[in-house]
């Protein structure tokens, strides 16, 4: 399993991120305990005492510091323990290894490689809830698959005319027409127009636009895709290039912002939020594009799984790529050098 390590992963909803309620989630194979002190302040710690390795998850929070509630050994925020009740000398080994960790655009974000790197200019550019332009919702599924199959699943979403036919709806288009493809430095960008459409949202058969969508797919695996509906011509307008303004959209502007993080080899959760426009919708029509995404979202869940299953069985996998694999192989190549090249810092540093 490649991955990158010089990113930030997301490991929760800043809203489920309680005070002094630690979280426990593995990040990469590695227990990782979150917690927020009652003055705000976020911590991330291996989650395992390093006196008899017990979860500091079961822990209790005390000012800044988390106590191991197995026999109290006292943590701070750096992973240094403060205090060995009974003990009063502690020795220099007594530490679990830090996590840079910081909050932005609702999410709790860890950063699993060298801390030194950690940047948070490298955080991709969510929407969050603090985002008055948009009215969302958000949710979280998790997975028993690796990471990278939900990765390449939104890579392709010429799997959205046969996994969500019943969902989103998506009709033939998205099987029969290939996106724009673009690289970008830590991702890549898919964009396309498909014109004269009713489009799912269409009030009537009769009422034909042209529906713009694009997303960027970022390491190390986040998505965030606008779409919106414009008057029919209005590509054609555009050169077929991305929509002038987002004002000139007559409807059906909305925002999604979906994470995979890898837990362990095979278990993943994916987070993900939708939401209109101010402009273009209320909080009725956020709970109906919901309720569409968790019905959509568990049919992917479905299939990937399924897929992992028949992995699983499978001696040497081969897959055979098809035309629509473009993006799914534009965005593994580009895990692939990043992790390359980290090794190779690693090992000139060592
Ligand atoms: S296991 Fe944590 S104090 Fe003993
Ligand atoms: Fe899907």
């Amino acid at each position: 399993m490649i991955y990158v390590r010089n990113a930030w992963y997301v490991a929760a909803w800043t809203q489920d991120l309680e005070v002094e309620k630690p979280l426990a989630i593995d990040l990469l194979g590695e227990p990782v305990v979150i917690w927020r002190s009652q003055r705000g302040d976020i911590a991330a710690l291996e989650n395992r005492c390093v006196h008899r390795l017990a979860p500091l998850s079961l822990g209790r929070c005390e000012g800044d510091k988390l106590r191991c509630m197995y026999h109290g050994f006292l943590y701070s925020r750096d992973g240094h323990v403060s205090e060995i009740p009974g003990q009063d000398v502690i020795p220099a080994s007594a530490k679990v290894k830090s996590y840079p960790v910081t909050e932005k655009h609702s999410w709790i974000w860890v950063w699993m490689g060298d801390p030194d790197k950690a940047d948070e200019a490298l955080i991709p550019p969510a929407v969050g809830f603090d985002d008055p332009n948009y009215i969302l919702g958000r949710g979280h599924f998790d997975y028993a698959a690796e990471a990278r199959l939900i990765s390449d699943n939104l890579c392709d979403f010429s799997h959205l005319t046969y996994v969500h036919a019943n969902s989103f709806g998506a009709g033939d288009d998205f099987a029969k027409t290939a996106p724009n493809i673009a690289a970008l430095d830590r991702g890549v960008r898919f964009s396309r127009w498909i014109t004269g459409t009713a489009g799912p949202a269409a009030r009537s058969n009769d009422e034909l636009i042209d529906a713009w969508s694009s997303y960027d797919y970022l390491i190390p695996g986040v998505l965030l895709m606008w779409s919106g509906s414009f008057k029919r011509g209005y590509a054609e307008e555009c050169k077929y290039g991305p929509p002038q303004d987002l004002d000139d959209a007559i409807r059906g502007v909305t925002f999604t912002s979906q994470a995979v993080t890898p837990m362990t080899e095979k278990t993943s959760r994916y987070f993900f939020s939708w939401g209109p426009h101010v402009k273009h919708g209320d909080e009725a029509l956020r709970d109906i594009l919901m309720g569409v995404a968790g019905q959509a979202f568990a049919e992917d869940k479905t299939m990937i799984e399924a897929q992992q299953a028949i992995l699983d069985k499978t001696e040497t996998p081969r897959v055979l790529p098809s035309a629509h694999d473009r993006g799914v192989v534009m965005f593994n190549k580009l895990v692939e050098r990043l992790a390359k090249e980290e090794r190779s810092v690693d090992a000139s540093a060592a």
